[in-house]
Order: structure tokens, then C-alpha cells, then sequence
């Protein structure tokens, strides 16, 4: 293998899902995730043909978006990586957590609501983002809605940098992240990403290159219509992040649909 080409990212695991999942809640404290939340609950209460009551939440993480969502629906969280899972449970401990493979789990039940946002950005190829929106068609009710929130389409992308971080205690974490396109890179980009830990003990760093799929908008509605959705793409509004120009896509699953 090329030293310029990682190998993909299932077959190695990012730092910051195993020995730094700890640092986690420094690098976006479940506090960033309010606004957002809002906006996604406001999307299932508007799509759901009944008021929303359960959630499943695939490739959940440290459960930050959930920590908002909880006390209005019932949560089942899917991460693959076990020590995501664990800082989850601390921060949700009420919640259902499943140790799974986002691309190929199955719960054998169905939610009103399934949410796949950050997570989805690991999907690399179509193959693997067309499992992905099966698995949450596997697992959307009747009358029930999903909803895919990538931070970029094709039609989006930009490359750049973000840097942020938080202190807890005599903790703290910044990060520098580098979103950029190698030459060859056709539906998919890379973020380096730089940490910089500190505590009692003093400071360390470490680095992640995170894999992360680009597809078309087209692509998107196509595959969300393929796993026998109605397909619907509807802007991305919510306070800090409105004027970036995301896109939400949703898949609904009408009653009508599903009983003809
Ligand atoms: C940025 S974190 C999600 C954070 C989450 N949004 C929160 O609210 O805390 C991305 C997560 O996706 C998970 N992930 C990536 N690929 C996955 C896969 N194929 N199956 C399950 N989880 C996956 C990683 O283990 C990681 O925990």
C-alpha cells in the first residue's frame, strides 16, 4: 500500500473512537449539540406522521446528540467502537446502547425515527452508503422518517480548516482539523486532524487521518429512494451552522406507501 493512501478506516481504527474516546467530550462537549438537536427534532415532528416517540441513532458516538434528544424520545444508540460506547452509557445511562456495524446491523424492530448524521461521512464508497441507508430503512416504521446528515455533498465541499477545543477541570484539548482532497480522490476527502491534550501530567499530541465519502446530491436521493423511501432534501437550519449551506436528506415512509 502506498505510505500517501491510509488503508480504510475499518481496517484502522481512528484514535479518537479508542484510546482518546475519553478526550471526546473536550473535543465537542455535549453542549454544541443543542441547536442542532433542536433542528432535528423539529424535522421528525414536522415528517412524522405521528408525534415522534422512538429514536435509533446509528453510529451515535459519544451520545452527545442524544444527551439533547432523550428527554422527548425513547434512544437506542449503534456505535461500533466500544469505547464511544462506554463514554456514552456515562453520559446515557437510561438509553438502550448496541455494540454493531452501522453498514449491517439488525435489530429486528422498528422506530419511528432514525438518525444518521456524522456517522455517514465514514461511508467511503456507494456500496458501503447504500448499506448504511438500508440499514436505516431496516428500521424506519410505518408513518416513520430518516434522516442523513452528511457535513458535505459533492456540490459543497470546500477544502479548509477548523480549529476549536474545551478545558475541564485540569483537562483540556485543542484541535486543528485539515480537510483536503489527494490528487486521485474522487468520492472522498481527508481531515487530518491534530490534537493537543494537557493534563496535571502535561502535554501530548496525536493524529488522525479520517476517511471520509463525498457523494452527489443526486447520488444521495437516489440510493435514499432505491431503499424504498420517498426521498426529500430539505436545507440545513440551525443557528451557528445556517448560512454553510448543508444539506439534510430525509427518507419517509408513508403509511399509505407502506400498506399499498
Ligand atoms: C463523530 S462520532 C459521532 C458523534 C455523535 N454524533 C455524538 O452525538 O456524540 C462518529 C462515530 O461514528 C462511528 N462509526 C463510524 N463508522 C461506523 C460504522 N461503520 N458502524 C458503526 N459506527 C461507526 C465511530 O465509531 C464514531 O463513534
Amino acid at each position: 500500500m502506498s505510505p500517501d493512501r491510509p488503508p480504510s478506516p475499518s481496517e484502522q481504527p481512528l484514535r479518537l473512537y479508542g484510546d482518546l474516546a475519553d478526550w471526546y467530550p473536550l473535543l465537542t462537549p455535549p453542549g454544541d449539540y443543542v441547536e442542532e438537536a433542536a433542528s432535528y427534532l423539529r424535522l421528525f415532528t414536522r415528517h412524522c406522521e405521528r408525534p415522534p416517540r422512538t429514536l435509533l441513532d446509528l453510529g451515535s458516538g459519544g451520545g452527545h446528540m442524544v444527551f439533547h434528544l432523550r428527554a422527548t424520545l425513547a434512544c437506542t444508540l449503534v456505535d461500533r467502537a466500544p469505547a464511544m460506547l462506554a463514554q456514552s452509557r456515562r453520559l446515557n445511562p437510561d438509553c438502550e446502547h448496541v455494540a454493531g456495524d452501522l453498514r449491517s446491523i439488525r435489530l429486528g424492530r422498528t422506530f419511528d425515527c432514525v438518525l444518521l448524521h456524522d456517522a455517514v461521512n465514514y461511508m467511503t464508497t456507494r456500496a458501503d452508503l447504500a448499506r448504511a441507508i438500508a440499514t436505516a430503512s431496516a428500521h424506519v416504521a410505518p408513518g416513520g422518517v430518516a434522516l442523513f446528515q452528511p457535513d458535505f455533498v459533492a456540490e459543497t465541499f470546500v477544502p479548509g480548516t477548523e480549529t476549536g477545543g474545551s478545558d475541564e477541570g485540569d483537562r483540556g484539548l485543542r484541535y486543528l482539523e485539515w480537510r483536503h482532497q489527494r490528487a486521485g480522490d474522487h468520492e472522498s476527502y481527508v481531515t487530518d486532524t491534530a490534537y493537543l491534550m494537557r493534563d496535571a501530567g502535561g502535554a501530548t499530541v496525536a493524529h488522525d487521518r479520517h476517511l471520509m465519502g463525498l457523494f452527489p446530491r443526486a447520488v444521495w436521493q437516489q440510493q435514499i429512494a432505491a431503499a424504498g423511501f420517498e426521498a426529500r432534501t430539505v436545507p440545513f437550519v440551525h443557528g451557528p451552522c445556517s448560512d454553510v449551506g448543508r444539506d439534510v436528506f430525509l427518507g419517509l415512509r408513508p403509511t399509505r406507501t407502506a400498506q399499498a
